[in-house]
């Protein structure tokens, strides 16, 4: 059944960016006009030294959610321990406003694959990856966010499309969800399928956070390389998800081939100038 609760006040925090090491030092001397960053966990699950160290200084500036790659939290190894601690002790460093991973997973047996791999959407995978949501959030004391990731492959298995798995791990959870517009281009253009069908099944009260992104067409399919700026199809499905969601906290993502930020800072304005039209406009 459709939820059709209204959707409730959530934080929103404008337009931000991907904290990236590159720019560290332009962040500090210019203090640009970006509302907040996203950082990636890993890279600040460490000891000390200089990640740490603009991390702090940045921090005080600006507010920021954390990212994470690790979580595995379609894994049949039991959840990490280990990582899970770390990554308590950088949200009581960080004050984040969410803390987000990926509906995915990442490994098995102990080996770390180093790719977001896609899960067979079922009943079955969907209890499973609540379970282990419940798990987190417990631990954590706090709401996590989702995120769609982009695929190259679907398993036989499949009882349903992937928006409807997206939705049924977040309402059995009671997680919340990070859209990735790029990501939802990026399966549709190799799968095949309506991307508009995929924002209009998830639920608007679950999302939190939109990412956007560029990507790299390899022969049939379409990879998601960040390492390109947003496309024009793109940013028109971005504009399609501000109509549907209202006012979602956004942000670019750039991890290769990364530009000066003021490259970033005008793609930034782009999604600002999309976005600002559609929010002022009176609801349908
Ligand atoms: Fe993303």
């Amino acid at each position: 059944m459709p939820d059709t609760r209204p959707i409730p006040q959530r934080p929103f925090l404008g337009f931000g960016l991907g904290l990236r090491t590159d720019h560290y030092h332009s962040v500090l001397e210019q203090r640009p006009a970006v509302d907040w960053f996203e950082i990636l966990s890993e890279n600040y699950m460490v000891g000390g030294g200089k990640p740490l160290h603009f991390l702090d200084r940045i921090r005080l500036d600006y507010p920021m959610a954390m990212h994470g790659v690790s979580l595995s939290i379609g894994g049949t190894d039991p959840l990490n321990a280990d990582y899970l601690r770390e990554l308590k002790t950088l949200i009581e460093r960080v004050e984040p406003q969410w803390v987000s991973d990926h509906l995915c997973w990442t490994g098995v047996k102990g080996q770390n694959l180093h790719d977001l791999l896609p899960l067979p959407y079922t009943e079955a995978a969907v209890r499973h990856v609540a379970e282990r949501v419940r798990q987190v959030q417990d631990y954590l004391g706090r709401q996590i966010l989702l995120e769609n990731v982009s695929s190259y492959l679907t398993y036989q298995s499949s009882e349903m499309p992937e928006w409807e798995f997206l939705d049924s791990v977040a309402e059995q959870a009671d997680c919340l969800i990070l859209l990735d517009i790029n990501n939802i281009y990026v399966s549709s253009h190799n799968h095949q399928f309506d991307p508009l069908d995929y924002l209009h099944a998830v639920a608007p009260q679950r999302v939190m956070q939109f990412h956007l992104a560029g990507h790299t067409h390899q022969g049939n399919i379409i990879v998601d390389t960040h390492d390109q700026p947003v496309i024009d199809p793109v940013w028109a499905l971005y504009a399609a998800a501000v109509r549907r969601f209202g006012a979602v906290s956004t942000m670019i993502e750039r991890d290769d081939n990364i530009p000066p930020l003021s490259e970033l800072l005008d793609e930034l304005e782009q999604a600002r100038r999309i976005a600002a039209p559609i929010l002022k406009a009176p609801a349908a």
